[in-house]
């Protein structure tokens, strides 16, 4: 009896490590504790022994299940844990680098946004923002630019339907029409309506023309606005911020020059013109990079300071365009097309 114990512990021993999956352990376990198990037959058996011999046999039976129930629990807990295993696929260290794609960098046009802000923040200007989705008053009516404007020609364009709502965006009039913002100009006006003078802000954005996509050209693109309101501010502070920007970005060697211009919310106007010879990758004397002026009274009317007391000057400015020039970028589509080839030249 004994020696039947021991050669069905052994046989198990040696057969239910090798179990890998569930359906064979499962006739394993059968093939020993089932109802026409191994060891159930032993049990049976215990009613055919001497009534002395009985104790002695119970015991050793009792042994034998139990170092059997083991080796049960042991195969098993092996097979559940393969099973998750399979689950969970291959293992895996989250925390190493990715074998397919080395640093990140910034886009171009990140770097000229943020070096931009950075040199404006070093003289006071703090970074002002505003929706893309705006109302006709700030992005033209508080710009002096009235629907029967001719400015506004061109500028007249992504408009959503008459039923678009936007919760976060306040209409001034009933009616009044919601467009994606041509221009960053429009946070002008928001930034004033905030509070009273001094102001100085610095706000780039996106903005949003009807033109056909080509090299020079995209509907959605980058502008940088600043706007400076304070007393006694001339034409002379407007000229000295620019020089001081431009040459700070790209070297003093740099020099700027105003064109007379129009802008219905500036007067006198001027469009910058950027000169930067010494950079490796321009190619022409003199790069058109914005507009200016200073503050038409009529603007700050419509914003409720008194023109008498307050002046200012603001100005505008395409970042794709300087960024183009500064990069050699012919084409501005490079920007928006997440090609690695692009971007990677910019580490
Ligand atoms: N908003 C003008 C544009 O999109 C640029 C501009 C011109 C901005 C004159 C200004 C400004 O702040 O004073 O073409």
């Amino acid at each position: 009896m004994q020696d039947a114990l021991n050669a069905i512990l052994a046989k198990a021993a040696a057969e239910l490590p090798a179990l890998t999956a569930r359906p064979e352990f499962e006739a394993a376990k059968a093939r020993y504790v089932g109802p026409h198990g191994e060891l159930t037959a032993l049990v049976k058996r215990m009613g055919a022994l001497p009534r002395e011999d009985r104790p002695v046999f119970g015991r050793l039976l009792n042994e034998a299940k139990a170092k059997l129930q083991v080796q049960l629990d042991a195969a098993l807990q092996r097979i559940e844990a393969a099973e998750l295993a399979a689950q969970l696929g291959p293992a895996e260290d989250p925390t190493l680098p990715s074998p397919d794609a080395g640093p990140g960098t910034y886009h171009p046009l990140t770097r000229v946004r943020e070096e931009m802000c950075r040199i404006l923040h070093k003289v006071g200007f703090a970074v002002a923002d505003g929706p893309e989705v705006e109302t006709e008053f700030f992005c033209f009516d508080a710009l002096c630019t009235p629907a029967d404007h001719p400015a506004r020609d061109p500028q007249d364009t992504f408009y959503f339907p008459a039923t678009a709502r936007f919760g976060n965006v306040a209409r001034r009039t009933p009616g009044e029409k919601y467009l994606l913002r041509t221009h960053t100009s429009s946070v002008q006006i928001r930034t004033m309506l905030q509070g009273p003078p001094p102001i100085r802000i610095v706000s780039p954005g996106r903005a949003y023309r009807r033109d056909t996509t080509d090299a020079t050209h995209s509907a959605s693109f980058h502008q940088l606005e600043c706007l400076y309101v304070d007393r006694h501010v001339t034409v002379r502070d407007l000229k000295a911020l620019l020089d001081y920007i431009f040459s700070s970005l790209l070297g003093p060697e740099t020099k700027i020059r105003f064109r007379p211009h129009y802008f219905s919310y500036t007067e006198p106007s001027f469009e910058v013109d950027l000169s930067a010879r010494h950079l490796p990758k321009v190619n022409k004397e003199w790069i058109e990079i914005g507009g200016c002026g200073m503050v038409d009274p009529a603007v700050f009317a419509a914003v409720g300071y008194d023109p008498a007391v307050w002046s200012g000057y603001a100005f505008g400015m395409g970042l794709e365009r300087l960024a183009m020039q500064l990069y050699a970028v012919d084409d501005i589509r490079y920007f928006y097309q997440n090609d690695l080839r692009f971007l990677k030249q910019f580490q």
